[in-house]
């Protein structure tokens, strides 16, 4: 099977595979207040998280995006909305581009399209200091993200299987690069143990990545003739993942399973400076067209909006903090955790 095929595949199995029925956002209830003070079109949603100048807490994160002409397009395609919409786009991960030049166009479609947007590169945490910067250069990026996925490796095949290195490679990523530099997870949440490491080394900004949304054991079970199905619900859910950065003093990205505005508002209530959105948004794309995410992305905009009408918020960081009450596993997470 081809990379480029093989990466059409990951998309399918990505948007197809069956969700978890209990998505953990619904277990955070924002307490309503009846006494508004704003003006709904006064309020602002530009914000600066520590170095990044962003239009919009929310970003379309990391998909894949190299090796073909189909996932080319994709590219273009959220580039085009990322543009139209003002919001953050992550690439996905570069490290296939960054091996094969010929690949190197389905990336830097993304910068074409969109000359002035706050665009994040891709690789992981295999990725040298040089490879890191061949990344950033490729699509004149203003931030990069570092992706940790240790069990969709194991359960890849042809996954690594060797870690030894990923920590310091990290390491000297984040001490040598100009760039805010993100660390962030595809799925299975951040605790606060990886969360101290990660700091020890540096790093000061993260994406929690959680458990709830796309679900990377599934879509590599799919891909296996014997599947370890046993790791299907691995993870962290995200709001526990927010939850668990607690205290932190990073400066945190939410991302995994958020499916609207109120999730969104959800995450930041919890803490989150930032939320990335990846299936959901991919999946309107692919069924409904650009014009469909745009709409989107304008709707989850007025959903965050209302809540920040509802909580006095005149803009995104005063979210944080506001009054909510925790629910079910959340709540479980919470009191034997964090409390
Ligand atoms: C991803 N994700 C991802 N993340 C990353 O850091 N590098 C990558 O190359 C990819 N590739 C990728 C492909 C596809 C098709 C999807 C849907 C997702 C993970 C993504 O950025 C995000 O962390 C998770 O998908 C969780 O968010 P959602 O999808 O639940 O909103």
């Amino acid at each position: 099977m081809s990379r480029a095929q093989r990466k059409i595949d990951h998309i399918r199995h990505a948007l197809s595979h069956e969700r978890e029925l209990h998505n953990h956002f619904d277990d955070i209830e924002i307490i309503h207040q009846s006494l508004a003070r704003l003006d709904f079109n006064q309020l602002r949603i530009d914000m600066k998280v520590g170095e990044l100048n962003l239009s919009s807490p929310l970003f379309v994160n990391a998909m894949t995006g190299g090796g073909g002409e189909e996932t080319k397009a994709i590219n273009r395609d959220l580039a085009l909305v990322a543009r139209e919409t003002g919001i953050g786009m992550a690439v996905g991960s570069q490290m296939s581009a960054i091996k094969n030049v010929e690949e190197r166009h389905t990336y830097a479609i993304v910068r074409q399209m969109n000359p002035e947007g706050f665009i994040f590169a891709n690789v992981g945490s295999e990725a040298s200091l040089d490879q890191a910067e061949q990344a950033v250069d490729m699509i004149q990026a203003d931030a990069l993200q570092i992706h940790v996925n240790t069990l969709q490796e194991l359960i890849m095949p042809e996954g690594d299987r060797n870690f030894t290195q990923r920590l310091d490679n990290i390491q000297r990523i984040v001490s040598s690069i100009e760039l805010p530099v993100i660390v962030k997870e595809v799925g299975y949440g951040m605790s606060m143990e990886t969360i101290e490491t990660l700091q020890q080394i540096g790093v000061r900004y993260i994406d929690v990545g959680g458990r709830g949304g796309t679900n990377f054991s599934k879509v590599e079970n799919m891909r296996r003739e014997r599947p370890f199905a046993s790791f299907n619900n691995w993870g962290i859910p995200t709001p526990a993942s927010i939850l668990e950065t607690a205290g932190s003093g990073l400066h945190v990205f939410a991302s995994g399973g958020i499916r609207n505005g109120l999730d969104g508002a959800k995450a930041l209530v919890l803490g989150a400076e930032g939320f990335g959105m990846a299936g959901s948004l991919l999946r309107v794309l692919v069924n409904d067209g650009i014009n469909s995410l745009i709409e989107e992305v304008a709707h989850i905009h007025h959903e965050m909006k209302m809540v920040m009408m509802l909580m006095n918020a005149a803009v995104p960081h005063e979210l944080k903090g506001q009054p909510y009450i925790l629910l079910g596993h959340t709540k479980e997470w919470y009191d034997q955790r964090i409390q």
